[in-house]
């Protein structure tokens, strides 16, 4: 067993039988399980484990199941000779191995450029640009191409998108794969990818019998492929549970609902599915507060919502903050639906939707929960 899994497992079991967790264990816990994509098993163990910690506070939890199309890149290349170049499928791409010749297409893959060549049956190799990708493939398709591989020509990584369903096999390659990629030579395209519905689940917390909530606490516990997501959005989820801890036993548990939400990287899936499926809660909240990437300082902490909160997080917990809705996170639909939002966060760190997004400052997200809840007192006194 890897040591790190191990070591998930031992802090599990001391946790089952010792005091509250902290945000330490919380950490140590839940990021060795790996990438939380929506619908994979690590996202499920974290889910289980946060269930578990609300439950143990004396909460009660709610799932929230909701399914969306998705396209998922299983890992795409283009072999050579011995040698296999990485590329990403292109989104709306068809799957499908093809072994066939190089046909280099002289510019950006316009219809009069394919009629120059004869690529029937044949991988066309095009470079990025001047015209989109769909057009590029439907215009490889109409020239009866078996494959299509699109190189890359600038140096920021790539996530292509045909926007439609294309019956043609077609990714992306780096720059840097362009010499390998000789006309007439033969190559084996691989595009591997799944085309299917996706099952997001968010995790509801409340005190049993509390229906009508004043604050709502979320921040999304999913995060994108290949990145272990310790900052975006563990540090998130963390506080939330946190909060949770810290307000169990006082009046504010009764007044407060929490939300982890999932499928937020696949587009506001789960914070969209709460705000259209709970009126009851959305008819009562005076406040939303979501907490995503708060456990490295890209920039000091900063809230952007709602004006008068703004101002409150500001006198009450000396935040910098302004009076602007950004997007890009759960706080989104909750604001659309006309309830008064704080969306905490510290901006992009470098390692942001990468693999290496491995660290979460504790200390951090403990300043986050005393910024968070010294506004929720501002926020819900004499109301
Ligand atoms: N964690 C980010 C949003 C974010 C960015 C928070 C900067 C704090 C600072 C979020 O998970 C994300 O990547 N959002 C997408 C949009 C979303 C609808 C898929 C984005 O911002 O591009
Ligand atoms: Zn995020």
């Amino acid at each position: 067993m890897h040591p790190w899994k191990r070591c998930a497992w031992l802090g599990v079991l001391m946790l089952a039988s010792s005091a509250l967790a902290t945000i330490e264990d919380d950490l140590r816990t839940v990021l060795p399980f790996g990438p939380r994509v929506t619908g994979s098993a690590p996202n499920e163990q974290a889910r289980t484990y946060f269930e578990a910690q609300f439950r143990a506070l004396g909460y009660t939890t709610r799932r929230e199941v909701f399914t969306y199309p998705r396209f998922d890149d299983l890992g795409s290349d283009v072999g050579v000779g011995a040698e296999s170049l990485a590329g990403r499928a292109l989104q709306g791409s068809t799957g499908g191995e093809v072994t066939a010749r190089i046909v280099r297409i002289p510019g950006a893959g316009t219809p009069e450029d394919f009629k120059a060549v004869n690529v029937r049956g044949q991988v066309a190799v095009v470079q990025r640009g001047q015209i989109s990708f769909v057009q590029k493939a439907n215009n490889a398709l109409a020239a009866g191409a078996a494959g299509l591989i699109v190189v890359n020509n600038e140096a920021t990584a790539l996530q292509g998108q045909l926007g439609e369903r294309v019956a043609l096999p077609a990714l992306t390659v780096p720059s840097t794969a362009d010499a390998a990629l000789r006309g007439g030579q033969q190559v084996t395209l691989g595009v591997r990818v799944r085309d299917g519905e996706v099952r997001g689940v968010n995790v509801v917390a409340f005190k049993s019998g509390v229906t009508r909530p004043d604050i709502l606490f979320g921040g999304h516990m999913d995060s994108v492929a290949l990145a272990p997501g310790a900052n975006d959005n563990l540090s998130g989820s963390v506080a939330v549970v946190d909060i949770a801890r810290r307000v169990a036993n006082t009046p504010l548990a009764a007044r407060s609902y929490f939300v982890l939400f999932d499928g937020e990287e696949d587009g506001l899936r789960g914070s969209r599915v709460f705000v259209k499926d709970n009126p009851a809660v959305i008819g009562s909240l005076k406040a939303m507060f979501n907490f995503d990437m708060i456990g490295v300082n890209a920039t000091p902490l900063n809230v952007t919502g709602e004006g008068r909160l703004v101002q409150l997080a500001q006198q009450a917990a000396q935040i910098s903050g302004s009076p602007r809705q950004e997007g890009g996170s759960d706080q989104v639909p909750f604001a659309q639906a006309g309830i008064p939002t704080l969306f905490f966060h510290r901006g992009l760190d470098a390692n942001y939707h990468q693999p290496g997004d491995t660290l979460a400052d504790p200390r951090l997200i403990r300043a986050t929960v005393d910024a968070a809840l010294k506004t929720a007192e501002a926020a819900l006194l004499n109301s």
